[in-house]
């Protein structure tokens, strides 16, 4: 007996040791939207750097190959994974841009109308980079010294490469504004017009400048000549940024959001100044008291579509946590929750109008989102922006630098909400060094056994690809079914349930038209996804990139 006893209490501790045992990745994996900055991640791996390494470069890399995405120019989250024992560290860099100094709530008013072409066109529309301020704070973490990190880059700044259908794309979307810009026009046009498919890309002043970053740091990015540069420009047209408004910006560490779910599993996502790990976490905890796994295809969109209408709605509360106090707690509190899943109805939309106003979203929908995980365990999940394809369309003569239009994601238009939204609104509204609310929300789902990885660009439909390749994990499905699963999206206003072509069938349509959906065909796909997996138990791992872009996987042994 005593001998049963204890055979049983040892089972019990030894089960729980092996459940929780774990083997490392049995390969690195660097997942990013362009070929070659994936092939940079990778290069940081193999010459023996580690998960933040391979982000450096991967960064840098995106910088030059992606000008339309991200850049040196702009900002972004960074939510990392460290494999501390015995349990996990997970870090959040906020690299987000700050409105300078001179900005005020009426900076976009003209004649008493907010003029929205000043917000995304030109030096006005710029905040303040993060971006090489980041790589300084990702460095206290990386084994390979700044300077190898970004030859990757340097190298494709100098060198170039051949531009592809997607640059041609999106360089065509923003023709005219890049064509207003000399600077940006002379880079990143032929002769002024849209470049041959092949065209060859070289960013020589880019390069210049980031080999000052690789010799002298970020910070070099923040003062004297350059910092001199970019405040002359910025201010000849008609730009109100300062040198003090560059020396004193600073990367934020905060605490990521993290909540538990079903399972054993927790979610770990952007807190704010992003509204997006909200969005998805709140998603996530309405849709645990929601039978959607059972549900057929239209009752199951139903489901996911009424969740993500109120989780929308209640973005527009969060902003800055530097201005203000964010009520994450509320939003996520289990009273919160229950409320929002009992609101509703099986077999009825609740139309947006009779769920009370919060603030109508505004957002760029071009950035980039890279994964990135070591055979040690650690990982970095990043999105960065400059808002707008090609931000401002702005270049800063000399440098290679193109600003970011992330202003524009800042409430500029007070006008016509009730007070419920007037209050929300008010909470993004410009200030002089403040953070606009973003949604950009890298994000991982981890369990005892298992570790996984999300995010895309997208804009305001981050919240809800994210989640869609989240639920498509919790229902077993593998890395490359999580980024192809076909997407659907609503986000409270304007009231419609948005689907990508070929993402929802006729009668699947019809069905949701009978449950009162404004059903809406967009007219092309969006989003990509970069995704990671990592089986603790078997030591697995695995990864994948949206089937809409053009960004590859690569691994690392
Ligand atoms: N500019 C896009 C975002 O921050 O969500």
């Amino acid at each position: 007996m005593r001998f049963l006893r204890f055979s049983f209490l040892y089972a019990l501790v030894l089960c729980s040791v092996v459940a929780h045992a774990q083997l490392l990745p049995e390969q690195g994996f660097v997942s990013t939207a362009h070929p070659l900055a994936s092939a940079a991640g990778i290069e940081a791996l193999q010459q023996g750097g580690n998960a933040i390494d391979a982000a450096i470069a991967a960064t840098t890399a995106l910088a030059v190959v992606e000008p339309y995405g991200s850049g040196l120019g702009g900002g972004g989250f960074y939510l990392i994974r460290l494999n501390t024992q015995p349990t996990p560290t997970y870090l959040f860099l906020d690299a987000r841009e700050t409105a300078p100094s001179a900005a005020h709530k009426d900076l976009y008013v003209r004649d008493g109308q907010v003029q929205p072409s000043l917000s995304l066109d030109g030096a006005l529309a710029a905040a303040i980079p993060g971006i090489p301020a980041a790589l300084d704070a990702l460095n206290e973490y990386a084994q390979r010294p700044m300077y190898e990190n970004l030859q990757s880059a340097i190298q494709l700044a100098e060198q170039g490469f051949a531009v592809d259908g997607v640059y041609l794309e999106r360089a065509g979307w923003r023709l005219s504004a890049l064509q207003q810009d000399a600077e940006s026009s002379a880079i990143f046009l032929q002769q002024g017009q849209l470049p041959q498919q092949g065209w060859h890309l070289t960013q020589p002043d880019l390069a210049g400048t980031l080999k000052q970053l690789a010799e002298q740091g970020g910070q070099s990015f923040y003062h004297d000549k350059l910092a001199e540069q970019m405040v002359q420009a910025v201010q000849q047209a008609g730009g109100i940024w300062s040198m003090q408004d560059l020396a004193d910006y600073q990367v934020q560490w905060r605490t990521p959001l993290q909540v538990s779910l079903a399972n054993e599993r927790q979610l770990i996502s952007a807190p704010p100044p992003s509204a997006g790990g909200v969005t998805l976490a709140q998603s996530l905890l309405i849709l645990q008291k929601l039978p959607w796994q059972q549900a057929e295809p239209a009752q199951k969109t139903h489901l996911i579509a009424e969740t993500l209408r109120r989780a929308y709605r209640d973005r527009g509360l969060l902003a800055d946590p530097d201005f203000v106090d964010n009520p994450v707690d509320r939003l996520l509190s289990s009273e919160h929750i229950s409320a929002l899943a009992a609101s509703i109805q099986a077999h009825q939309a609740t139309p947006s109008s009779e769920l009370t106003v919060a603030p109508v979203i505004h957002e760029g929908d071009q950035t980039t989102h890279f994964a990135v995980i070591d055979r040690q365990g650690n990982a970095v999940a990043a999105t960065l922006s400059l808002n707008m394809m090609f931000g401002a369309a702005f270049t800063v003569p000399g440098t290679g630098i193109l600003l970011n239009d992330e202003m524009d994601d800042f409430a500029a238009d007070l006008s016509g909400s009730n007070a419920y939204g007037l209050v929300a609104s008010d909470v993004n509204q410009i200030e002089a060094n403040k953070r606009p609310l973003s949604s950009m929300s890298p994000s991982f789902i981890e369990s005892p056994n298992s570790f996984a990885a999300f995010g895309t660009p997208g804009g305001s439909r981050i919240p809800s690809m994210n989640l869609l390749a989240i639920l498509a994990h919790l229902e077993g499905q593998s890395p490359a079914e999580w980024v192809a699963a076909p997407r659907i999206h609503h986000q409270y206003m304007p009231d419609e349930l948005g689907f990508e072509p070929g993402a929802l069938d006729v009668r699947t349509q019809a069905a949701l038209r009978q449950l009162g959906h404004r059903v809406k065909e967009l007219t092309r796909n969006y989003g990509n996804q970069q995704v990671l997996y990592w089986d603790k138990q078997s030591g697995h791992s695995d990864a994948a990139s949206d089937p809409r872009g053009q960004g590859v996987s690569l691994s690392a042994e």
